[in-house]
C-alpha cells in the first residue's frame, strides 16, 4: 500500500474543481507509464486512503473508469484530441457516449466529460473550429438521456488563452484567434451550467 501511495504521488498532479454543488479536490490520473498499479488498485488507494473527491483520466478507458465503480469519487473522462472532430458528427457522438459513459453511468459517479486537452492551444484550425460543436453535440446526446443535469461537458485550456492573469482582478482573454473561439465556448459553458476550466501546472 505504501509503495502505491508513493507511486501516485510521483504520477498524479492535484487539481482543484469547483463542483456543481461545492468546493472539492481531485487528482489527475495520467496512464501514460509504465509499471503502473492496476487500476482497481488505485481507485480503491483514493478512495478509501485519501481526502480526495474526484479523479479525472485523461481518456475514457472502459477498464478505469469501472474501477471506480461503487466508490463515492466523481470521475471526469476526456475526449483525445483525436476523437474531438469526429463527435462534430452526431451519429459519432451517439455512439461514444453509448460506448463511453452508458455501460458505467449506474454504479459510476460520472461528473464532467472533458472534450479535448488545451485545444485552443494546439492552434490547429480543424481542430479548434471543431471544439464547440463537439461540446454542443455530446449535450444533446447527454439531454436525450436525460443526464444532461448530472453530466457536463466542459474544456480544459492552457494558461495562454490569458493575455493577462497578474493581479486576477485584470485576467482578459487573447485577443484574436482565441476569443473567436472563447466567445462560442464561454456561452454554451452558460447555457449548460458548465465549468470553465484551464490546467494550471505550478510545476511540472
Ligand atoms: C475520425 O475521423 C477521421 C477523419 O475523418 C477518420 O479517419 C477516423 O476513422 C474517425 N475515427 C473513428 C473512430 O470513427
Ligand atoms: C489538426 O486536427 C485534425 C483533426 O483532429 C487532424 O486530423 C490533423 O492531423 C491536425 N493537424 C495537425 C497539423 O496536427
Amino acid at each position: 500500500m505504501a509503495a502505491a501511495i508513493s507511486t501516485l504521488s510521483i504520477l498524479f498532479m492535484v487539481w482543484t474543481i469547483k463542483a456543481v454543488d461545492g468546493a472539492g479536490i481531485g487528482i489527475s490520473y495520467g496512464r501514460a507509464a509504465s509499471n503502473l498499479p492496476p487500476p482497481v488498485q488505485v481507485a480503491q488507494v483514493l478512495a478509501h486512503s485519501t481526502t480526495f473527491d474526484c479523479v479525472k483520466l485523461f481518456d475514457a478507458d472502459p477498464a478505469t473508469v469501472q474501477a471506480f465503480a461503487n466508490t463515492y469519487l466523481a470521475v471526469d473522462v476526456t475526449v483525445p484530441n483525436d476523437f474531438v472532430a469526429n463527435l462534430t458528427d452526431l451519429r459519432f457522438a451517439h455512439k461514444w457516449v453509448r460506448t463511453n459513459i452508458v455501460p458505467r453511468v449506474d454504479d459510476t459517479n460520472n461528473a464532467r466529460i472533458f472534450v479535448g486537452t488545451e485545444v485552443i492551444s494546439t492552434a490547429n484550425r480543424s481542430l479548434v473550429s471543431s471544439l464547440v460543436p463537439a461540446m454542443q453535440n455530446l449535450h444533446t446526446v447527454l439531454t436525450s438521456l436525460s443526464l444532461q443535469h448530472r453530466i457536463k461537458v466542459a474544456s480544459p485550456q492552457s494558461l495562454g488563452v490569458l493575455s493577462t492573469s497578474n493581479p486576477p482582478s485584470t485576467g482578459k482573454f487573447r485577443e484574436g484567434r482565441v476569443a473567436e473561439v472563447m466567445r462560442p465556448l464561454r456561452s454554451f459553458l452558460r447555457a449548460t451550467g458548465s465549468p470553465f476550466t484551464v490546467n494550471a501546472h505550478p510545476f511540472f
